[in-house]
């Protein structure tokens, strides 16, 4: 192929893949395979390769560019970026209707409504029909130049359909699937789990490498158009984008009157969670352009349109009971522990009640039936109570006057809403035993790493280690880095962990002086939950491993009234202990194990186990009291040390033939 035919060849396909990503991006008609798509794809970029020089700026491979580095530059906005007021209500759209009419008299107009779509706003800039930059919204004056992730964006046209100079405004989103799929694969990598759609959809357009951007598949809908054009309505408007190469949302609307808007409103509400995207409202816009002219705007938004936000969904349950969460400050705050109820599309049991006073004005007892609902779509909370429907049996909640956690007493300054615990380190300190329940060595919970345990205490999820096992898929999926399915995934791990050994359950207590190896030390002896709690001082002083300050702990932990209630409750929720192996078999009783390198057969955590319950010991290790280092694949260095010292070094398979 010489140079001419290569530039034909490269305009044609340009052409055509520009034409089948309308299909796909725009359209939703694909009439090619993707596989059919790839190979012009790949043709394209290898004809790109071998003539530099023919790389076209509107080339469908130019969407991927390089890494942005350090900072994003900033865009001061051609006109001020404005945000819209809201409306919660039937009654404050009249209201916004009334203003309107009052400020252009009898004049004649239309509305139209657009679903208002859960993403970032995002302001393209077209020099000749190229695009030039792309900005965030910013704090409305200066937004983020962040061209490079944009340009990845199929739906966004590089090139439009006419040679103009245009400001195009819409909003970036990511559809519901997707979030999802991100979510699925961000779960397989061990990585953070996206909180939403919108902060997914904000948090790839702010990458500074686009290849990231590029896969993630963010969509647009467009809603505004400024300069080369002349429009007389909003119609007009999303016509020419049309027209021009965008991607207009189809469910947008024209109604002749506020009854078509409000019908419209009741249609979407109930439909919206159908949707393949995320939308929180409708915006309703003036269609006639002139009237806007004439009614301007305001310091923070124009006059002519107005976005109303669906109701939060609300739900009638009843409190079971109130218990207090001592957050990082050491502020107390009061949770309703609710009747489960499926709310908002998942399940809750837990509901915030702010503080003392909230509880006072709304007049929430023990016991009522009240209405609860989740502010913003995300934290449950109780709106009021049914006072028709209170039962005798209603009890009033009080505040502690010492704190639940750390037994200090509770202040409450002059002037302020919060009580507080005075310890400085109270949270801190029910922190640490909440990671220490859920760690490797005791209840070994998958994904419950430290962050997630102190979010859902700090969200008042779980006040004590009990309250890990009635968590609720609806509690958590809710919190930051949670979705849908990484929230069943963790229930499901918390499920499973819930049958644990007697040496585990009783290292996962926490007792001041019970590490893992005293604990597996107390179950050779003691080899029943019964006979543990039953045991007197003198019995476990002299346990190997047990002295006389080990035992005293023990037995002042397991006399504390609050700790009784607590194992009392673990059990209640479902906590059970499966019996310890550690005492039946003596196979390996005073032989010291090393693992080094990958074992095929077994995890390491079960080899460990396996020689743990035959009364062996894991060391981390070798030394010359080292009896055995059992080796996998690679090796690391424990392996030639077990070689200098002369330590037995045995394979895996040799390994299975000690248990035998
Ligand atoms: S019009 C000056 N239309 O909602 C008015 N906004 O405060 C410009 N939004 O942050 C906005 N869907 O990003 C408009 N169809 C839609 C919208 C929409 C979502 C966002 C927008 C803005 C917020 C309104």
């Amino acid at each position: 192929m010489n140079k001419q035919q290569a530039i034909q060849r490269i305009v044609e396909l340009i052409k055509e893949i520009k034409f089948h990503n309308r299909q796909y991006y725009i359209l939703d008609k694909p009439l090619i395979s993707d596989e059919h798509y790839d190979v012009l794809y790949r043709e394209l970029v290898d004809l790109e390769k071998t003539y530099p020089k023919l790389v076209l700026p509107n080339s469908p491979t130019q969407r991927v560019g390089d890494k942005v580095s350090g900072d994003f530059a900033k865009i001061t906005h051609s006109k001020r970026r404005m945000s819209l007021e809201d409306a919660f209500s039937n009654l404050e759209l009249k209201e916004f209707e009334n203003r309107l009419n009052k400020l252009i008299g009898n004049k004649r107009y239309e509305y139209i409504c657009e679903p208002k779509i859960d993403g970032l706003q995002i302001v393209l800039t077209y020099k000749n029909g190229l695009l030039i930059t792309a900005a965030t919204r910013g704090d409305g004056r200066v937004g983020e130049d962040v061209t490079h992730t944009v340009k990845t964006i199929r739906d966004i046209p590089i090139k439009l359909a006419k040679a103009v100079d245009v400001v195009v405004s819409g909003e970036i989103y990511i559809s519901k699937t997707d979030f999802a799929k991100i979510n699925r694969d961000q779960v397989r990598l061990k990585e953070p789990i996206y909180a939403n759609p919108r902060n997914l959809a904000a948090g790839t357009v702010r990458q500074l490498d686009p290849k990231v951007a590029s896969v993630r598949n963010l969509k647009s809908f467009v809603y505004d158009i400024e300069g080369d054009i002349n429009s007389k309505t909003q119609l007009d408007m999303l016509q020419i984008l049309s027209v021009l190469g965008f991607s207009v949302n189809p469910d947008n609307k024209l109604c002749k009157d506020l009854d078509e808007v409000l019908e419209f409103i009741k249609e979407w509400d109930k439909k919206r969670d159908k949707l393949f995207y995320g939308t929180d409202g409708v915006v309703i816009k003036i269609n006639q352009i002139d009237i806007r002219n004439i009614l301007g705007s305001t310091a923070k938004s124009p006059r002519w349109a107005i976005a109303y936000k669906f109701p939060a969904e609300q739900k009638e349950t009843q409190i079971l009971d109130i218990e207090v969460q001592v957050g990082r400050q050491g502020t107390l705050t009061p949770v309703a522990i609710l009747k489960s109820v499926r709310l908002a599309g998942s399940t809750v049991s837990r509901a915030t009640l702010h503080n003392e006073d909230e509880i006072k004005r709304k007049d929430v007892r023990i016991g009522d039936t009240v209405i609860v609902q989740k502010a913003g779509d995300i934290i449950p909370e109780v709106v009021l109570v049914l006072k028709d429907k209170r039962s005798k049996n209603s009890r009033k909640f009080e505040m502690p006057g010492i704190c639940t956690v750390c037994k200090s007493k509770i202040i409450k300054k002059p002037g302020e809403v919060a009580h507080r615990c005075s310890n400085a380190q109270c949270f801190v300190v029910q922190l640490r035993k909440l990671e220490h329940f859920v760690s490797r060595k005791a209840f070994n919970i998958d994904g419950l790493g430290k962050k997630i345990v102190e979010q859902l205490y700090k969200e008042g999820l779980i006040k004590d280690f009990a309250d890990f096992f009635t968590l609720e898929k609806g509690d958590i999926q809710p919190l930051e880095r949670f979705a849908e399915k990484s929230a069943t995934n963790l229930i499901e791990a918390i499920q499973k962990s819930r049958v644990v050994t007697l040496d585990r359950f009783i290292y996962s207590l926490g007792i001041l002086h019970v590490g893992d190896q005293t604990a597996r030390d107390i179950v050779k002896v003691f080899n029943t939950w019964n006979k543990f709690i039953g045991a007197s001082q003198e019995e476990l002083e002299i346990i190997d491993g047990v002295g006389e300050k080990v035992a005293k702990s023990i037995i002042d932990f397991l006399h504390n009234k609050d700790n009784q209630l607590l194992m009392k409750k673990l059990f209640k929720n479902g906590v059970s202990i499966r019996e310890s192996k550690l005492s039946i078999s003596n196979k390996l009783a005073g032989k010291t194990f090393v693992v080094t390198g990958s074992l095929l057969s077994m995890s390491r955590e079960e080899t460990e186990a396996k020689v743990r319950s035959l009364g062996g010991k894991i060391s981390s290790s070798v030394s010359k009291n080292t009896d055995y280092v059992i080796a996998g694949d690679n090796p690391g260095s424990k392996y030639n040390k077990a070689k200098q010292l002369g330590v037995k070094i045995i394979t895996e398979s040799e390994f299975q033939n000690l248990l035998k």
